[in-house]
C-alpha cells in the first residue's frame, strides 16, 4: 500500500524569548496566573527580522536535512498559516523561492490552530494520489503580529514559531500516515476569530477570543476526534505511544488525555517553554520529542489540534 511516511523533521523559533516576568512589566498579569491557568512559562517572540516565510524556510531546512533529503526532489509544499508574510501570494511560495526550488506544488491552508492537521492531511490525499513524491509540510506563524497588546487575556497565551516535516509517498506495511480526521462548524465563529482582513476591514485586525467557551468546545472535541482516528486506523489507546497535541493549554492536554484514558507521561508537551504558537504548535512538539530521542522510528504517534473557525482534527502515523 502507498502511504505517506515522514522522513524527516524541523522546527524553528524566534530568537528572542519572553518570559512571564517580562509580559507582567507591560500588562496586568502575573506569573502564577499564567502558569497556573495555561502552564505557559515563556514564549518566543519574532523581531522585525524574522516573518512567517523565513522561519518557514529554516523549519524546512533542518526537515530536509533530517530527511536526507536536497530541496529540489520536493514536490509539493502545503504551508498552514493564519499569519501570512502578505495577502498574497501564499506564503509556501516565498519559502519555495528561498530554498531555490524552481518548480513545485505550493500552496497555503487556512484553518488557523488545526492548520497543520490540514495541511498534513491535504498533502498526504496528494501523495497517494500520485500528484508527486516528497511533500514538505510546514506550520509556520507570527501571531506576536495579530495580538491585541492591551488584551491580557490574550495576549499572554501565544507565541511565533514553526514546524516542518518531510513526507514520502511510500510502499509499505505499516508505516506513515494511517488514517486523519477533520471537521469544521463555522457557527462557532465568534469564539474566536480575526476583527479584520482584506475583504472586511482592510485591516490585519486582532485575535479575539472567548477562551472559556473555546476550552470547553476543545476537550470534547479533541476526545472526540482522537476516538475517531482510532477506530478509521483500527487502533485502540494502548496502542499509542505518543500523542502531539496541539499545545493551546495544559489543562486541555491533561483533560483530553484523561478522557481517551491516556497515561500523562505519553503526552508530548512544550506549551511551557512555546506557548500556543498555532499552526506551528503540533510540528514544532513532534520535533521536540524526535530529537531529544522521545519519538522513535515504528512509535504509533498521534497528532491533533483545535483551534478557530471552529476547527478540529487529529492523525495517527506509524514514525
Ligand atoms: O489555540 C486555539 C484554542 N485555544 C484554546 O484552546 C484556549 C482555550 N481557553 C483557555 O485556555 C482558557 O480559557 C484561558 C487560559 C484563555 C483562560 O483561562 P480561564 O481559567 O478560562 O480564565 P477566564 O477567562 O475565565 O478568566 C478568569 C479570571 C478573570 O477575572 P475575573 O472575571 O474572574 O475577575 C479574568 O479577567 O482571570 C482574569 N484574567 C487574567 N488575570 C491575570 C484573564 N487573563 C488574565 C491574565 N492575567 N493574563
Amino acid at each position: 500500500m502507498i502511504r505517506s511516511v515522514v522522513k524527516g523533521s524541523g522546527s524553528a523559533l524566534p530568537r528572542r524569548c519572553v518570559s512571564n516576568h517580562e509580559l507582567a512589566e507591560t500588562v496586568d498579569t502575573s506569573d502564577e496566573w499564567i502558569i497556573e491557568r495555561t502552564g505557559i512559562r515563556q514564549r518566543y517572540i519574532a523581531d522585525d527580522t524574522e516573518t512567517t516565510a523565513s522561519l518557514a524556510t529554516d523549519a524546512a531546512r533542518r526537515a530536509l536535512e533530517a530527511a536526507g533529503v536536497e530541496a529540489s526532489g520536493v514536490d509539493i509544499i502545503v504551508l498552514a498559516t493564519a499569519t501570512p508574510d502578505e495577502t498574497f501570494p501564499a506564503t509556501a511560495t516565498k519559502v519555495q523561492a528561498a530554498l531555490g526550488i524552481e518548480d513545485c506544488v505550493a500552496f497555503d491552508v487556512a484553518a488557523v490552530c488545526t492548520g497543520f492537521l490540514y495541511a498534513i492531511s491535504v498533502a498526504d490525499s496528494l501523495l497517494r494520489t500520485g500528484m508527486g513524491k516528497r511533500a514538505l509540510v510546514i506550520g509556520a506563524e507570527t501571531f506576536s503580529r495579530i495580538l491585541d497588546w492591551e488584551d491580557r487575556a490574550t495576549c499572554v497565551l501565544f507565541g511565533d514559531g514553526a514546524g516542518a516535516m518531510l513526507l514520502e509517498a511510500e510502499e509499505t506495511d505499516g508505516q506513515g500516515i494511517l488514517a486523519a480526521k477533520l471537521h469544521a462548524a463555522g457557527q462557532h465563529h465568534d469564539l474566536l476569530y480575526v476583527d479584520g482582513g482584506p475583504s472586511t476591514t482592510q485591516t490585519v485586525g486582532h485575535l479575539r477570543m472567548r477562551g472559556r467557551e473555546v476550552f470547553r468546545h476543545a476537550v470534547k472535541n479533541l476526545a472526540d476526534v482522537l476516538g475517531e482516528t482510532l477506530e478509521a486506523a483500527g487502533l485502540t489507546p494502548a496502542a499509542v505511544d505518543w500523542v502531539v497535541p496541539h499545545q493551546a493549554n495544559a489543562r486541555i492536554l491533561d483533560a483530553t488525555a484523561k478522557k481517551l484514558g491516556l497515561d500523562a507521561d505519553k503526552v508530548v508537551v512544550t506549551v511551557d517553554r512555546h506557548a500556543n504558537t498555532s499552526a506551528a504548535s503540533v510540528p514544532l512538539a513532534f520535533d521536540v520529542a524526535v530529537r531529544d530521542g522521545r519519538i522513535q522510528r515504528g512509535d504509533l504517534v498521534l497528532l491533533e489540534a483545535m483551534g478557530g473557525g471552529l476547527t478540529w482534527g487529529a492523525a495517527a502515523l506509524r514514525y
